[in-house]
């Protein structure tokens, strides 16, 4: 059996990629098409238990560097338990956050670490998606968005409007970097608009 797609989606928070990665999954399972959602970082019991240890809790909790280790830890548990397992059947897997997650957050936190982000990912995952949807955002609304969320799952979104204006160019940037599998998507929109051309780009590069 040939392997399925793997979809990513990236963005700044409160950018609109959970309710993308939810409505895209729903309309290729209205299709027949055999598809998972999950999430980053979590999707899988023990990197979700890791997913705590990073989003609840003061924002100097950790170190750079360690936040890296945990990040690639749960995203090699997500691989082997979920996102792996589901490729080898056949089955399309959608993924709310991947690996440009921590490139771009990490990277953007502090520019010296996208070296050490690069090499674990080398080692420790290998693996880049089929294709990856960047819901491009201004911070602004996308901050409002995210707070007024109030998920108690806050500690990266305290970091203020200046990150978040850097994660967004990390973001297009990286997007340019990688055309061959990323497609930005205005998100500034309402989500019928988004999930319009979300669908449109999955389809039109089957
Ligand atoms: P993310 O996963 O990128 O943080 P969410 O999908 O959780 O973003 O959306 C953040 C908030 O904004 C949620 O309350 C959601 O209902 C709302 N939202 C999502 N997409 C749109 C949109 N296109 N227009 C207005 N509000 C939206
Ligand atoms: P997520 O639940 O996707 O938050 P949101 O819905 O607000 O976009 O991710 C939690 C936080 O973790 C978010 O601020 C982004 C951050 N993050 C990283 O810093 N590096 C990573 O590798 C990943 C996957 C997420």
């Amino acid at each position: 059996m040939r392997d399925g797609r793997f979809i990513t989606f990236e963005g700044i928070d409160g950018s609109g990629k959970s309710t993308q990665a939810r409505l895209l999954h729903a309309a290729l399972t209205a299709r027949g098409v055999d598809a998972v959602l999950t999430r980053e970082p979590g999707g899988a019991p023990g990197a979700e238990d890791i997913r705590r240890l990073l989003v609840e809790g003061d924002p100097d909790r950790w170190s750079p560097e360690t936040e890296i280790l945990l990040f690639t830890a749960a995203r090699r548990d997500h691989l082997e338990k979920t996102i792996e397992p589901a490729l080898v059947k056949g089955k399309t897997v959608v993924s709310d956050r991947f690996a440009d997650s921590t490139r771009v957050y990490q990277g953007a936190a502090r520019g010296e670490l996208r070296e050490l982000v690069d090499r674990l990912h080398e080692m420790a995952i290998g693996r880049e998606p089929d294709m990856t949807l960047v819901i491009d955002m201004e911070p602004e609304e996308a901050l409002r968005r995210g707070l007024a969320r109030a998920s108690g799952e806050d500690r990266f979104e305290d970091m203020g409007l200046d990150f978040q204006q850097r994660l967004r160019e990390g973001f297009l940037t990286l997007a340019h970097d990688h055309p061959d599998r990323c497609r930005v998507i205005d998100g500034n929109r309402p989500e019928d608009a988004v999930a319009g051309d979300v669908l449109a780009a999955v389809l039109g590069s089957e």
